[in-house]
């Protein structure tokens, strides 16, 4: 007998990518009052008219249902850390989050940091994402073993530090390629979960060990590849001194092989048109952290001309550098960026790179980002106001996409109703 369950709301997802500035797209598809039919945990078909008697329902008429948010760019320990006051990249790291990830080299710790992180996703819509744990294997494995449990679909990977990180966040070439590989045997390809070679950033890998991260992706084409890249001024001169041969910050990875189809680079605001052509011919995509930029004072990213190089652009919380889990509120602070440098970020295109293209950039368009027959059931149900202000905003919107764009500019976590993952709810309000 398979598991069945009805979803009755106002579905919303996209066939393809919106263009720049078209606030009326034939990409998007809205499927206002219809019924997703889930049967074992994937989308079995989506329809007008009410299923039979013998499914089970969750009516959730007049509310949004869309795919489950995909986060391409996020760290877990430093749920700890989020929102501390005053400083830029290198010393927020020195003065915060280094002391934060420290503490993962407990196995208790990185296991209850795990839990809370991912159910703290959850409860934010986010139903996918691109993790950094902390340097310890320990770290790793705690969080694949509670995506596990939750059945979600997560790419991690150890993070890789062998040099100018403290005591007790250092590894080592050798040991580091033995924790990867024994977590690559362990987690990779294992349900939902895929290993990413994780190397923290130029500066805390000595050549040696990026060589060796290299190798690994040159190993097996499926594993993934997570770092950032030319967030910060000082961060992009200090990369210029630690490795004076390269042309640029982003040529560091390039040389060591870490550039790639499955490769994830966080920010890229610094990057010159060089840097985004070889990021179009390896396929590589930009993990935009709009939050993460404005707290810590990194740069307005670019994303027109990302995209007009062709690099692939998703977006990104990046807690604990960005102040918030949710979706919504990064959406709404790429918008501001955007804003800030005269270009307009329509609801659709912030929607479809947190969805259907995240999943596309991440070559998972067949499992997730879209609410399609054969796709997981993964997704969520939201309200479209929370509060008398949105309520009212809702109230005399017109048309879809300013009511969409008012929803995602003043709505967040309070929004959501329920999560669902492989058609299983993992939250509830
Ligand atoms: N660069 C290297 N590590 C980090 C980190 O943890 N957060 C951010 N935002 N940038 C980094
Ligand atoms: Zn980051």
């Amino acid at each position: 007998m398979k598991k069945r369950l009805a979803i009755r709301g106002d579905l919303l997802d996209f066939t393809a990518e919106p263009g720049w500035g078209e606030t009326e797209s034939a990409a998007v598809r809205f499927r206002p009052d219809h019924w997703l039919l889930i049967e074992d945990g994937r989308i079995a078909a989506v329809q007008a008219q009410a299923p039979g008697a013998d499914w089970p329902r969750a009516d959730h008429a007049g509310r949004l249902v869309l795919p489950g948010f995909v986060d391409t760019h996020v760290h877990s320990p430093q749920l700890d850390v989020i929102g501390s006051y005053g400083s830029e990249l290198l010393d927020w790291l020195n003065t915060y989050t280094f002391p934060a990830e420290r503490r993962y080299a407990d196995a208790a710790v990185a296991q209850q940091g795990a839990a809370l992180f991912l159910d703290a996703l959850l409860a934010h819509g986010t139903t996918a994402a691109v993790v950094f744990p902390t340097v310890h294997k320990v770290s790793a494995d705690a969080l694949f073993a509670a995506a596990a449990e939750r059945g979600m679909r997560l790419i991690a990977g150890k993070v890789l530090m062998d040099r100018h990180a403290p005591d007790g966040l250092r590894d080592d070439v050798v040991q580091a390629e033995a924790d990867c590989r024994e977590l690559i045997a362990r987690w990779h390809g294992r349900e939902r979960l895929a290993y990413a070679v994780t190397v923290r950033f130029a500066p805390t890998s000595t050549p040696a060990q990026l060589a060796m991260a290299g190798r690994l992706c040159a190993e097996d084409a499926t594993l993934y590849m997570q770092t950032h890249v030319a967030e910060n001024r000082d961060e992009v001169r200090w990369v210029r001194e630690l490795f004076p041969e390269a042309r640029s910050y982003l040529d560091v990875y390039a040389r060591a092989g870490l550039l790639h189809g499955r490769s994830v680079l966080a920010h890229g605001i610094w990057l010159d048109d060089t840097d985004r052509a070889v990021l179009r011919a390896a396929g590589a995509q930009i993990a935009h952290s709009p939050s993460s930029n404005l707290f810590l004072g990194s740069g307005l990213f670019g994303w027109r001309e990302a995209e007009a190089a062709g690099a692939a652009v998703t977006l990104a919380s990046d807690v604990g550098g960005g102040t918030s889990l949710s979706m919504l509120r990064t959406m709404a602070d790429a918008y501001k960026v955007q804003a800030m440098a005269h270009q307009r970020l329509t609801a659709w295109k912030a929607l479809h790179a947190a969805t259907r293209g995240a999943a596309r950039a991440l070559a998972l368009e067949h499992e997730i980002g879209s609410l399609e027959a054969g796709r997981m059931a993964d997704l969520c149900v939201w309200d479209w106001a929370a509060g008398p202000v949105a309520e009212r905003r809702m109230e005399v919107a017109r048309g879809l996409h300013e009511k969409v764009f008012a929803w995602l500019t003043l709505g967040d976590e309070r929004c959501l109703v329920a999560a669902y993952v492989n058609g299983v709810q993992r939250h509830r309000r």
